[in-house]
């Protein structure tokens, strides 16, 4: 954190808008949040519908976060929907958040980069892949950075600023200043599979799903969790994640970890092949109602 403070008294980040790629969970989430704080922000998807209901969730968390009318009309006018992208050529920062596939992302990254204007910073949002991976896509790698947030953005305190050899030391710096400026505690991490947070969270998470195949209730292993001093159980906070990123993220940490690994076991696999993907999909290892809530015995 010493790092993250030299950051802060460095100035400020000069950033005043960005760009989000991606309109699901994770960008919406990003996108609403940077427009609470005062960033000018605009959203893209290669869909229309997400963006539209990325709209209705930053809403919804607006009306919750912010005390008055008029600040969350303020607000919902800093959020521009995008579906094109034109906002990426004039953005300060464009944030990419798309889904954890690395061959999509590079050419996300790269299409994006060629659309950039100078000096602005380009990010990525990926749970796990290491940077390096990403990097190579790009034509100048010095202005790229990792800016991880975990969900929900607006409870979530920390965010991973993944650094990796090409960065610069004043994108860094920017990157840093950009998420104090959200009100949020910027960690600089190393750029190997998984960072800090999830290669801590996966194997934690994988063996509470291993626990549940020997037979062990689930609620129970929740219950643990729990009275251990943990927010949510493990159980629970998979369905949340969502099952297909911690299958996706478990699988980049066993290929890319010279280390062992608690595997995913096949029976979740088979679960996202059939859309139980977890509180998003309504079903996952729990059953959700209608206000998202698990259904527990
Ligand atoms: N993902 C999505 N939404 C979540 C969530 C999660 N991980 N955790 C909580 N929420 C949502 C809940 O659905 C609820 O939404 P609602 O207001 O629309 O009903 C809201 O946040 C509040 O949750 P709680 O009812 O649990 O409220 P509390 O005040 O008791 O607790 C909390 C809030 C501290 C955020 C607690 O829920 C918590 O700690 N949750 C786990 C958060 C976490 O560990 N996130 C990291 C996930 S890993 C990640 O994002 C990285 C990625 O790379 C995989």
């Amino acid at each position: 954190l010493r790092e993250a403070m030299r950051g802060l008294k460095d100035g400020p980040s000069e950033i005043r808008h960005v760009h989000v790629i991606g309109a699901g969970a994770m960008g919406g989430d990003i996108a609403a949040w940077a427009a609470r704080e005062g960033f000018r922000v605009s959203l893209s998807d290669i869909n229309a519908k997400p963006i539209g209901q990325a709209m209705r969730k930053a809403a919804a968390m607006l009306d919750k976060v912010l005390k008055s009318r008029i600040a969350v009309r303020d607000a919902l006018d800093r959020l521009v929907p995008d579906p094109g992208g034109t906002g990426i050529a004039g953005a300060d920062l464009v944030i990419e958040a798309a889904p954890e596939r690395l061959e999509l992302k590079r050419s996300i990254l790269r299409e994006a980069e060629a659309r950039m204007k100078p000096g602005a910073i380009l990010a990525t949002n990926t749970s796990a892949l290491p940077l390096p991976d990403l990097a190579s896509a790009l034509a100048d790698p010095s202005r790229f950075v990792g800016v991880h947030f975990f969900n929900p953005v607006s409870r979530m305190q920390l965010v991973e600023v993944v650094r990796h050899d090409a960065l610069a030391p004043e994108t860094l710096r920017r990157a840093i200043g950009f998420v104090a400026e959200l009100s949020r505690l910027p960690a600089p991490v190393r750029p190997t599979a998984g960072f800090l947070v999830n290669r801590a969270l996966t194997p934690y998470i994988a063996e509470a799903i291993l626990l549940m195949g020997e037979g062990v209730p689930k609620e129970r292993i929740d219950a643990r969790a729990e009275t251990f001093g943990m927010p949510m159980g493990p159980v629970e906070l998979a369905d949340r994640v969502g099952l297909d990123i911690a299958v996706e993220v478990a699988q980049t940490l066993a290929e890319r970890l010279a280390m062992p690994l608690p595997e995913m076991p096949g029976w979740l696999h088979q679960m996202v092949r059939e859309g139980k993907l977890g509180q998003k999909s309504g079903a996952g290892l729990y059953e959700y109602d209608a206000d998202g809530k698990p259904k527990k015995i």
